[in-house]
């Protein structure tokens, strides 16, 4: 099956849904049995079946079977966001005296877990360098357990070299997870690249309408399965009925958003290449992107989602620029169906490495409007960033 068909059937049971094409919303907290002898037989398969809302329903059930389908693992877990399904992994990994390696241009608040959660349970983090390929190797010490990829960074747009990653970390005897939001399994195949366990902030682009926070963590093996789907119960992380519904019916449509997501933000993408105003856009789909190689390599496709950097401009040009813009609202989010832009500059947190830009810096999400108005309304925005007061 192709991967389009399969993200318009997989996870779908009409036959025990009286022919319903989707699942229903299952709100459920309480589970009863008909009898004592099949309450207990719930208990020798306590993640399959309905035994209590927060273990899983058939809504639940069919998001996490379609996720598995598209990503090509073993099983998924649904989580409560994101970032649930990072902290998540993380915390079924790891134990105390363990080592974690974790990319340098990491997601803001997965590198704040790490420096203020994890290492209150004595969990040590080393940030390295995105670009450190098979060089990683050097930071394995016989206690690193995880090895943590995303590429590319969702600020800088930096790439990694997965699959070299993934071989030292192996080597090593550790476990590679990686958030692959960005991509999307349909434009980054993790466990082809020797990732064990992918994860995705189904919030962006498979809810894909702004509309519902969820995340979904995908295990290679039945063995990662069962330790993080035991960790992730075991803190009593869950998805909320409604929000895995929306995650499936989402899923539908995935394929079809993220092409044109991909085309438009391109579009937008060579258009500021070619403005005077732009100092550099960071998008690894372009060919002079220093990340190009290893996403022609790796990538089946890009989102719209990619950063710009601007010639020096006052902040309050930057700000007439953005606040007068029509179809850009200003959010801290992406995936969705409509366009976003936030200002980036100060905020690239790094500890291994120096990323430096000497203009303003922004970060577009392409949405699904026509990209013509899209660009109209930046070059409006260029005519307010230009003039003088
Ligand atoms: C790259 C990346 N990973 C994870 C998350 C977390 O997802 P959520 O907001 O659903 O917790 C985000 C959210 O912005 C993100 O940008």
């Amino acid at each position: 099956m192709k991967q389009q068909t399969t993200l318009v059937h997989a996870g779908r049971h009409p036959e025990a849904h009286s022919g319903a094409v989707n699942p229903p919303v299952y709100h459920v907290s309480t589970v009863t049995y008909p009898t004592v002898a099949a309450m207990k037989s719930g208990e020798k398969h306590p993640f399959d079946g309905m035994r209590y809302g927060r273990f899983g329903t058939p809504t639940s059930f069919a998001f996490e079977e379609a996720v598995c389908a598209v990503e090509g693992g073993y099983r998924s877990i649904a989580t409560a966001s994101g970032l649930a399904a990072i902290t998540g992994t993380l915390m079924a990994l790891l134990k105390s005296g363990d080592h974690l390696l974790m990319v340098d241009t990491v997601y803001y608040p997965t590198r704040r877990f790490c420096t203020e959660q994890l290492r209150r349970y004595g969990i040590e983090t080393t940030f390295y360098d995105p670009s450190i390929g098979a060089g990683i190797a050097s930071l394995m010490r016989p206690e690193t357990r995880l090895v943590f990829v995303e590429a590319p960074g969702s600020l800088t747009f930096e790439m990694q070299d997965v699959p070299a990653i993934a071989a030292a970390a192996h080597a090593g005897g550790a476990v590679v997870a990686m958030d692959n939001t960005w991509a999307t399994p349909l434009f980054f195949k993790p466990f082809d690249k020797g990732v064990d366990i992918s994860i995705q902030a189904a919030t962006k682009f498979i809810v894909g309408h702004s509309d519902a926070m969820l995340g979904v963590i995908t295990c290679a093996t039945e063995a990662l399965w069962n330790t993080v789907k035991s960790s992730v119960a075991a803190a009593g992380v869950c998805a909320g009925a409604d929000e895995v519904y929306l995650g499936l019916r989402g899923l539908r449509s995935l394929g079809a958003r993220l092409r044109q997501h991909q085309e438009s933000g391109l579009a937008l993408a060579r258009w500021l290449q070619a403005r005077p105003e732009v100092a550099r856009v960071m998008h690894p789909a372009l060919p002079d992107d220093p990340g190009h190689a290893l996403w022609l390599r790796d990538f089946d496709g890009a989102c719209g989602l990619f950063g710009l950097e601007l010639r020096p401009f006052p902040e309050v040009a930057v700000e007439r620029f953005l606040d007068g813009l029509a179809h850009f609202a200003l959010g801290y989010s992406w995936g969705g169906f409509e366009s976003l832009i936030i200002p980036t500059t100060g905020h690239v947190v790094r500890s291994a490495t120096r990323w430096q830009a000497t203009g303003p810096t922004l970060r577009i999400h392409t949405g699904l409007e026509d990209p013509e108005d899209l660009i109209a309304d930046l070059a409006a925005g260029f005519e307010r960033l230009g003039k003088t007061q």
